[in-house]
């Protein structure tokens, strides 16, 4: 007799390990419970695990801050899939954590033999080899100025990756997000941004981060009109 799918002792090869970084985020909650919801095991990442009000079987909480993360080969031991939802626009004004912690990060990853890593920047951070339109350089330097360091964190991530980190199938999302509001449909990778909700772009990471078409890209991402 054949055990059901369901059966606890029958390995489901569907399911996937994920090690997020900024779980207790805005994007990253909805991440964390996106993933379970479709049966992954979740290993999450804070320097505040109590903000993760989630309890569930599959569900691993550990503490750590960025950018000197202790034993990140522990944290790495059977990880399908890695993603950084990470961000301290405050913190980063002087100091490039991110960058830092990516720099400790992907070696990490090749002395563990995990291949896969989704990083979240913003639309208003410019890949290492295309400029931001007029327009967009204008809105982060008046409008979204406070958020300046952190786009620079994030340009400096997108370089090491591009020059540093060939052998790592990495993909950056260059998210933009207006609110964290209900969804308001389904983000696909573009030229172009929307103004997204937190939740759909979590959605997008999801998606994104198992789909091989994306490795060493660095989208936009839009709604789809219907
Ligand atoms: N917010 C936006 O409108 C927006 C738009 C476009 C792109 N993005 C990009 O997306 C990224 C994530 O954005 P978000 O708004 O979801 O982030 P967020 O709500 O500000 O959350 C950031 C996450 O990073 C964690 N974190 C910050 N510093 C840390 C440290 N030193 N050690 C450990 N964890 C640390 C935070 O932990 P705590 O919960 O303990 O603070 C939190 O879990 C940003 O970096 C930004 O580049 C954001």
């Amino acid at each position: 007799m054949f055990p059901s799918p369901s059966d606890p002792n029958v390995p489901d090869n569907n399911q996937k390990t994920f090690l997020v970084f900024g779980a207790t985020g805005r994007t990253g909650q909805h991440f964390v419970s996106l993933a379970l919801s479709q049966g992954h095991r979740v290993r999450a990442v804070a320097r505040t695990p109590g903000k993760l009000a989630l309890a569930h079987p599959d569900l691993d909480v550990r503490y750590g801050l960025i950018p000197d993360v202790a034993d990140l080969d522990a944290l790495l031991a059977g990880v399908d899939f890695v993603v950084s939802m990470l961000g301290d626009a405050r913190l980063q004004k002087d100091r490039m954590v991110n960058t830092e912690f990516v720099r400790h990060l992907v070696p990490a990853m090749r002395r563990q033999g995990v291949t896969r890593l989704l990083y979240q920047a913003g639309g208003l951070s410019r890949t290492p080899d295309e400029r931001l339109s007029p327009f967009l350089w204008f809105i982060r330097k008046t409008l979204a100025r406070s958020y300046d360091g952190q786009h620079r964190d994030n340009e400096a991530v997108m370089t090491y990756l591009a020059e540093g980190a060939g052998d790592i199938s990495w993909v950056v999302h260059r998210a933009g997000i207006g609110s964290n509001g209900p969804s308001k449909g389904v983000l696909h990778r573009s030229g172009r941004t929307s103004l997204a909700t937190f939740q759909d772009c979590a959605n997008y990471n999801l998606r994104t981060v198992m789909d091989p078409t994306t490795v060493h890209t660095f989208d936009l991402s839009t709604y789809k009109k219907s």
